[in-house]
């Protein structure tokens, strides 16, 4: 059967390949370490849960409001008005299945054929393909690990042109961890006041942040830029709901009731009694999600000591998410079997053929030197997959 020229414009999320890899190696009884997880390992809050069962049993079964139900809404407008000041009203709220769903329906909303779209990379996986999907250009802007993975300013305007219809910011990053201090973003804000671009900020990791780093939204950074800004967020990190799927877009009224309606022709809204359950976890108490970061921070202690101690790797500190991104470069060249290590997808394979742990190669993110570690996993996990790559490691020749 013919298939779209659209649907081979993009590849499957390598992420999901890799976690089909993982259950079926565990299913013939390898014993795996896996470090592909994008999702926390801790359950749901009970809350939540018992939030969800309640509503189930009401009876709140039935379609709802493409845009979302209005407390959930409601509940957004609010968050955004009490963690940075902004005055959002509910028709500027666009309730999804999950964060990439919000993304997917404002590209599709807002780009045409052979606008630009410029991405720091490395970068979260779907950006680029979702662009294609809505027939834009993905203008990749290579960062280095000596910049802490940012772009720069420099680098921003070198890549805005008269055909630039966005730039996608990610704090913290998906699969760097860097997160933009204020003065960072503050020197981007300038070069973007000069240009006018809709921004779209997916600011899905900004409460799982590091010592004293601090998430800053862009908007209230400078309040002018409202108007051409879109910020995604989600209850899928934050609150441990991945598989409920509830995102969320927020901007302006107009992009919203565009993005709403395509929502609207393809799956409606998102599932009712996952969006009663978003409520809870939204305006309910957050020591959960305290405990988790914490967690999170000490295994990110952990595995970027032990990376960093590991001959032939370099590891940047993340200031927040769940991933190391070490650089793996110094160990192409060595050789394994009659093999000669050459990408990171090299290193991945080998690591999981010797070490028996499972990573994601650098490339789908678009680095050619890194691989990709999810800490979301136990410090059980971490120590032993930690102590395979250091062996394997020393069996390179
Ligand atoms: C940077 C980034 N944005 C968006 C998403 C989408 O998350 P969800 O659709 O579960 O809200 C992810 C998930 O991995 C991500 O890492």
């Amino acid at each position: 059967m013919k298939l779209s020229a659209r649907s081979k414009l993009i590849k499957p999320a390598v992420t999901l390949a890799l976690a089909a890899k993982a259950q079926a190696l565990r299913a013939q009884g390898v014993d795996l370490a896996n470090f592909t997880a994008g999702e926390p390992d801790f359950d749901t809050p009970q809350r939540i849960k018992d939030t969800a069962i309640v509503a189930l049993k009401k009876g709140m079964t039935k379609y709802t409001d493409v845009r979302g139900i209005e407390p959930l809404r409601e509940a957004v407008v609010a968050k955004y008005a009490r963690e940075y000041g902004l005055s959002y009203t509910k028709d500027e709220v666009l309730v999804s299945c999950g964060g990439k769903h919000a993304l997917y329906n404002v590209l599709q909303a807002t780009l045409d054929p052979g606008d630009e779209v410029v991405i720091p990379a490395p970068y979260w996986v779907s950006y680029s393909d979702m662009t294609l999907l809505a027939g834009g250009a993905p203008k990749l802007v290579q960062t280095t690990e000596e910049n802490g993975f940012r772009i720069t300013p420099e680098q921003l305007k070198a890549a805005l042109t008269p055909k630039t219809r966005m730039f996608i910011l990610n704090s913290p990053s998906n699969p760097t961890g860097t997160g933009y201090s204020r003065d960072e973003l503050m020197a981007l804000i300038r070069v973007l006041e000069r240009h006018d671009c809709m921004i779209l900020s997916d600011d899905i990791y900004e409460k799982i942040v590091y010592e004293d780093f601090r998430f800053h939204n862009i908007v209230s950074l400078q309040p002018g830029l409202r108007e051409r800004t879109i910020l995604f967020n989600s209850v899928s990190k934050t609150y441990a709901m991945t598989g409920w799927r509830i995102g969320f877009a927020i901007g302006p009224a107009a992009v919203i009731k565009a993005a709403g309606t395509i929502q609207s022709q393809s799956t409606s809204n998102a599932t009712s009694i996952a969006q009663a359950a978003a409520v809870e976890a939204l305006n309910g108490p957050q020591d959960e999600v305290t405990a988790m970061v914490r967690e999170f921070e000490a295994r990110r202690d952990f595995v970027v000591a032990r990376l960093k101690a590991m001959p032939g790797l370099s590891c940047y500190n993340p200031q927040g998410a769940f991933y190391v991104f070490p650089n793996v470069r110094s160990l192409f060249g060595r050789k394994w079997k009659e093999k000669t290590l050459a990408t990171p997808a090299d290193v991945v394979e080998y690591f999981l053929e010797v070490a028996r742990v499972l990573c994601v190669p650098g490339e789908d993110f678009g680095s050619t030197e890194n691989i990709r570690l999810s800490y979301a996993t136990s410090l059980a996990e971490l120590e032993k997959g930690c102590d395979r790559i250091e062996a394997a490691i020393k069996k390179l020749a």
